[in-house]
């Protein structure tokens, strides 16, 4: 492993356009749960309970309890070193994009600015008959609503069946297409069109680096594949690399 992080320094060190993917993993040391695997939301929950536009038409105060409930969990954990290196990266390098999967927006309370959240954010509401998107936490009323046209809010969220803003995926994949260095860390790559944004960057002849404890779907097309934890691995490899 310490051969596979002095290369990804290597790399690193000389990168000018980079792109950063994350997923749940990235937040898992600031305890909160990932989807899938030990502990994961998906195994106590059902996602088509809980995630999907049926769910949310068929008993919306059920989806809403959730999703309040998880705003509640996110406002208790923290941004850890993982999103401080991340953070960081932005102003080490000549263009820089985080594509985030990840709602509960520690990124962005980390700092980071240079970034897309492809699956929403937690903390966003959007009205379910006009335009209206708002910050937004759960409060009194189970069945919150839009404060312009009286319709119901709905969580800003991209869910199971959704594709995410087609803005956010050109932007992406322009990113992905253009970069010198992909950095994949904390996703299982199991949900598109997050996980070809790797192989699209690979393609045109970008080294990509994954960071993730466990072997994934697209660990056999990384340059470099380091196991470990994204908490642990980055900080080292940002101090080895001298930024
Ligand atoms: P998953 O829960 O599918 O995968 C989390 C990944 O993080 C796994 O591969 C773990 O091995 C890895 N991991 C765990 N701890 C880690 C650590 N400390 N450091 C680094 N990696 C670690 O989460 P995602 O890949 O983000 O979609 O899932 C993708 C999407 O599926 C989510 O955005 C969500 C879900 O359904 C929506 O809600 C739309």
């Amino acid at each position: 492993m310490v051969d596979e992080i002095t290369r990804a320094v290597e790399i690193l060190k000389t990168a000018k356009t980079v792109a950063v993917l994350t997923g749940a993993g990235v937040s898992a040391e600031s305890n909160i749960p990932t989807f899938r695997g030990e502990g994961g939301l998906w195994k106590k929950y059902r996602a088509e309970e809980l995630a999907t536009p049926e769910a949310f038409n068929r008993n919306p105060e059920l989806v809403w309890e959730w999703y309040g409930y998880r705003q509640k969990l996110v406002l208790g954990c923290r941004p850890n070193p993982a999103h401080e290196v991340i953070e960081k990266m932005e102003d080490c390098f000549d263009d820089f994009l985080l594509i985030t999967q990840n709602v509960d927006g520690l990124h962005r309370r980390a700092g980071s600015k240079k970034m897309l959240e492809l699956h929403g954010n937690l903390f966003k509401s959007r009205c379910t008959v006009g335009r209206t998107i708002l910050d937004f936490t759960l409060g009194d009323d189970p069945l919150p609503k839009c404060e312009s046209c009286g319709a119901l809010l709905r969580p800003h969220i991209v869910w199971f069946g959704e594709s995410p803003d087609p803005m956010k995926i050109q932007l992406a994949v322009e990113h992905s297409e253009k970069c010198d260095v992909f950095l994949v860390i904390g996703t299982s790559a199991m949900v598109q069109p997050a996980a070809y944004l790797p192989l699209i960057a690979k393609k045109m002849g970008a080294k990509v680096i994954e960071i993730n404890p466990k072997s994934t779907p697209i660990t056999n097309d990384m340059d470099v594949s380091i196991r470990g934890k994204a908490g642990e691995i980055l900080p080292e490899i940002w101090t080895k690399a001298g930024f």
